[in-house]
């Protein structure tokens, strides 16, 4: 069989996205990601990587632009009003840097909750498939713990097996090792690093050159509400074409190596 040409994963077309008059944060962001891609977004604070991935997630609006996921209309917006398509909102999960399991549950109800009230998954089989998830990222013994008894590395990686548990066929993550302390870091980046290697497509903005490095097939470096540059990781991290890439660069990943 012929190999048959598959649409862009993901096709970000002008999107704007202010925060009243006069915070304007995306300014005509035009990002297409093609299935398998993963996706380092670097870039100035304050220049609207979380705002990105908050509006891919479905989280913020926009101000117009479009979306499209697997080649079929995601996000749009005309005249001011948002418009989303809630079921290829489930195709996504996102990780944030700050914790958000519920602390009322414990880590494996943090972990179906979702499967059984979204999908009416049965308490017996997502269990089965929490367990499984837990045991493959070293925390089979937690199930029973509460966020409260976790370490910050073990409730990222709850919080990662709990996205995976809808089946995203993309994984947004967002500075997610960045409250975490240093040696807390690795056993984190190792469970993405496990996903990459089963080729879940993922869009991941970090500080942390090591992990960019290693996790990217591609960089983008976003300042001032637009893409300022797209290539692969040795190209825009080792020698970068445009200047504002190479001053950020430097200034910012070369102070931690
Ligand atoms: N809910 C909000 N209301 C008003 N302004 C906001 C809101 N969220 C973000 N902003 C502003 O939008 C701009 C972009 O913020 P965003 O958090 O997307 O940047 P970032 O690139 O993720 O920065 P950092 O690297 O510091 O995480 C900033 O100027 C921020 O102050
Ligand atoms: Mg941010």
């Amino acid at each position: 069989m012929t190999q048959s040409f598959s649409p862009p994963l993901v096709k970000m077309q002008s999107l704007h996205k202010s925060y009243g008059p006069a915070v304007q944060v995306l300014k005509g962001l035009d990002i297409e990601m093609k299935p398998g891609e993963r996706v380092v977004v670097i870039g100035p604070s304050g220049g609207g990587k979380s705002t990105l991935l908050r509006v891919m997630m479905g989280l913020e609006k926009i101000d117009s632009g479009s979306i499209t996921f697997g080649g079929k209309p995601y996000i749009s917006a005309t005249n001011g009003k948002t418009i989303i398509d809630t079921d290829v909102r489930r195709l996504i999960g996102m990780v944030f840097q700050h914790y958000t399991l519920f602390p009322h549950l414990n880590v494996l109800q943090n972990l179906i909750l979702a499967p059984c009230k979204v999908r009416g998954e049965t308490k017996a089989s997502a269990t089965q498939r929490a367990q499984a998830l837990l045991d493959r990222f070293g925390l089979g013994a937690k199930a029973g713990n509460y966020p409260a008894q976790l370490s910050g590395g073990q409730k990222q990686r709850v919080a990662i097996a709990r996205a995976l548990m809808l089946d995203p066929k993309l994984m947004l993550f967002d500075e997610v090792t960045s409250a975490l302390d240093p040696e807390l870091v690795a056993e984190v980046e190792q469970v993405i690093l496990q996903l990459a290697a089963q080729n879940m497509p993922m869009m991941i903005v970090t500080h942390d050159m090591w992990f960019a490095k290693n996790i990217a097939s591609r960089v983008i470096f976003c300042a001032g509400g637009v893409v300022v540059e797209d290539g692969p990781p040795e190209q825009v991290l080792g020698s970068p074409k445009e200047e504002r890439t190479k001053e950020f660069i430097d200034r910012v990943f070369h102070i931690h190596h």
